[in-house]
């Protein structure tokens, strides 16, 4: 497999990545909301670059169930992982991720409660939904790694979007969930980190930024080359304000597939 690269392929079932070689997983899947894309509005939360995010309901959930048990194939034995999902109305009933999650082989450590303090599914009948979950998985084999400051945290994180709102990306994690993932998992400098639907590559960025390595899946060649240019961007200016601007600049260019991954480095293992 290749460290520090984004595939431009459908994550399947993680045919690159060996057993047991990742150290945690952090991702957060389409959530099969079924947004559109509304003409002449191009950054907003009505849909993704290459797909429609509309599978019917079970197809969705076998798909997400294959790719968890891919994740912890690929990962070490006791390895965390951070599954980011909403809750969603079909038919006015709730479909919550841990219907589909409580069917994989990775084991449910706890429900961390993300409290975005906002949210664009609003119904006059019933609450509002601005939370999401952060289901923290582990692979069996041995208990996960834990950094004990981070117990006071408590379950409910409230994290808003100030600074990704200015992401191009139809749905951004911020930077600072992902850091919270990785400071709980308590991993040393190195560890390589998976995100099976790398998006814009907040995941690649935090990793980077925390000395570790990163690996990642994506469908949108456009979304590869963003998380390229934040990359490339010095540590310290790595920040959502410039890159928005950044991004919005080089979404009216074209380019081809050649060297998408492969400016940062060729290490393989
Ligand atoms: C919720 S977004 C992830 C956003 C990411 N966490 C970030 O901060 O930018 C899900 C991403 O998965 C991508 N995607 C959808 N199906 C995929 C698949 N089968 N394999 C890899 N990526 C996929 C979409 O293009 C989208 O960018």
């Amino acid at each position: 497999m290749r460290l520090n690269h984004v595939y431009h392929k459908p994550c399947g079932e993680l045919e690159e990545i060996p057993d047991s070689s990742i150290d945690a997983v952090v991702t957060s899947p389409p959530y099969n909301l079924a947004y559109k894309k509304q003409p002449g509005k191009k950054h907003n939360m009505s849909g993704y670059d290459s797909f429609s995010d509309s599978l019917p309901q079970d197809e969705y959930e076998a798909g997400q169930i294959r790719i968890l048990n891919a994740c912890a194939r690929v990962l070490k034995p006791g390895g965390s992982i951070y599954y980011v999902h909403k809750e969603r109305t079909v038919n006015g009933v709730a479909i919550t991720p841990h219907r589909w999650v409580l069917k994989t082989e990775p084991e449910l450590v706890e429900t961390i409660i993300w409290d975005r303090g906002s949210t664009h599914q609003v119904d006059p009948v019933r609450l509002y939904v601005t939370h999401e979950y952060i289901l923290h998985l582990r692979k069996p084999g041995c208990p996960p790694r834990f950094n004990r400051k981070c117990a006071k945290w408590g379950k409910v994180w409230r994290i808003g979007f100030s600074e990704s709102r200015r992401n191009a990306h139809p749905a951004p994690f911020p930077r600072e969930l992902v850091s919270k993932c990785l400071e709980m998992c308590d991993l040393p400098k190195g560890s390589i980190i998976l995100d099976p639907y790398m998006g814009a590559g907040t995941t690649a960025v935090v990793a980077v930024n925390r000395d570790m390595k990163f690996i990642g899946y994506e469908i949108s060649k456009k979304y590869i080359e963003w998380t390229w240019n934040w990359l490339e961007l010095p540590l310290t200016e790595q920040s959502m304000r410039r890159e928005g601007e950044r991004r919005a600049q080089r979404d009216l260019q074209t380019e081809g597939d050649e060297g998408l991954g492969e400016r940062v480095t060729g290490e393989t293992i």
